[in-house]
């Protein structure tokens, strides 16, 4: 039903998007996922992810091993040539991915005050703001993110602590998320968590129990870069429908860099060539094709989300698109300026006033 209904109307997204844009350019890791980390991985009986049980087995070993075995590299291995050969990291949470995917491509498209202009300060209001990473993998985007949103400087600290910002970061694979909580210059700002966010029972509770230590129950913005192919390639159509959707009722704003198609061929690609099994899902899955505008369509047909703007491709073809969720359990007025069709069109201009 969610396909059919994302797969209708899909031009009318593309025609949207282009506009905006200017050119549109586990139930857990089932049982052949996990032959395929246990393939990858170098120690037997490891636990493995599970989704929809209470107390999901942490993915320590298996996701360690997997980052172990990889030498380095990401999904698009095959459109870089020049990168090793990467191991098998089932969910992407390869080892050292920053380095093939800097932060600074990604950075280099977003305003420095994105956060301050939809979330100016107010008088009556001095809460922080509350950002969501999934698929945080070792933090280095997580706090880049958080020092460009910020305008902070290497070695700089916070100076303005009535608008804090604290980000929530969490990762499926705890050996990157202990690097990451090991590494992190800014441990009071952000949070690192494991968790495998399709895992309803331990996702609410873990993300319930940061908001409410700060009196709220939404995030004011959730970052999901570079994490879609993989969800859907582990969970399949429905897993990636069911993703968005909770990512967009935890969110008033949510940037998604969506995985282009071509990333998915490459890491069934790779799979393959390490002689695995194939993801359980790739062959089967009818949302294909232009990802960035399947994913519009979904949060935007779907799940009461709106596409404010997009900031442009990074270097590896991948959009960065914000939406906006048009009701959300806490309001906060919407900057204007963001709101309105034609300024939209004229984004660019706008953010770099
Ligand atoms: C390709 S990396 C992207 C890292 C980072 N967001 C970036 O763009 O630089 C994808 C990350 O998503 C994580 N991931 C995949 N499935 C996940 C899930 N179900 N829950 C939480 N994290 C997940 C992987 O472990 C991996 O670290």
């Amino acid at each position: 039903m969610y396909v059919t209904n994302h797969l209708r109307g899909r031009s009318a997204v593309v025609a949207r998007l282009s506009a905006i844009c200017g050119a549109p350019q586990p139930s857990g890791p089932s049982a052949s996922a996990t032959r395929r980390m246990r393939a990858g991985a170098p120690a037997a009986g490891e636990p493995v992810p599970t989704s929809g049980s209470a107390g999901t087995q942490r993915p320590d070993s298996l996701m360690a091993a997997s980052g172990r075995q990889a030498a380095g590299g990401v999904e698009e291995a095959a459109e870089e040539p020049r990168i090793l050969e990467p191991g098998a990291a089932p969910f992407g949470n390869f080892p050292h991915y920053s380095r093939f995917h800097p932060p600074e491509q990604r950075l280099r498209l977003l305003p420095p005050e994105l956060l301050r202009r939809l979330f100016p300060p107010s008088s009556s209001e001095t809460r922080p703001i509350l950002g969501l990473d999934v698929g945080c993998n070792s933090g280095d985007l997580s706090v880049a993110l958080y020092k460009h949103f910020l305008s902070l400087r290497d070695g700089e600290t916070c100076s303005d602590a009535s608008r804090e910002l604290h980000l929530l970061c969490c990762d499926i694979d705890p050996v990157l998320v202990e690097r990451a909580e090991k590494e992190c210059p800014f441990p009071d700002a952000l949070t690192f968590i494991t968790l495998d966010f399709m895992n309803q029972r331990t996702r609410k509770v873990l993300l319930n129990s940061f908001l409410s230590q700060f009196g709220r129950s939404v995030f004011d913005i959730g970052f999901c870069m570079s994490v879609t192919m993989w969800i859907h390639l582990n969970h399949g159509d429905h897993g990636l429908w069911e993703f968005l959707a909770h990512l967009s009722s935890l969110c008033r704003y949510l940037l998604v860099e969506p995985q282009p198609w071509k990333c998915y061929r490459a890491a069934a690609r790779r799979l393959r060539k390490l002689g695995l099994h194939d993801f359980d899902h790739f062959r089967s899955l009818a949302i294909r094709g232009d990802m960035a505008n399947q994913i519009v369509q979904i949060l935007t047909q779907d799940h009461g989300m709106e596409l404010v703007c997009c900031f442009g491709n990074t270097s590896w073809d991948r959009s960065l698109l914000l939406f906006r969720a048009k009701q959300t359990t806490e309001t906060h007025p919407i900057p204007e300026l963001l709101t309105e069709e034609g300024k939209e069109r004229n984004r660019l201009r706008f953010w770099r006033q």
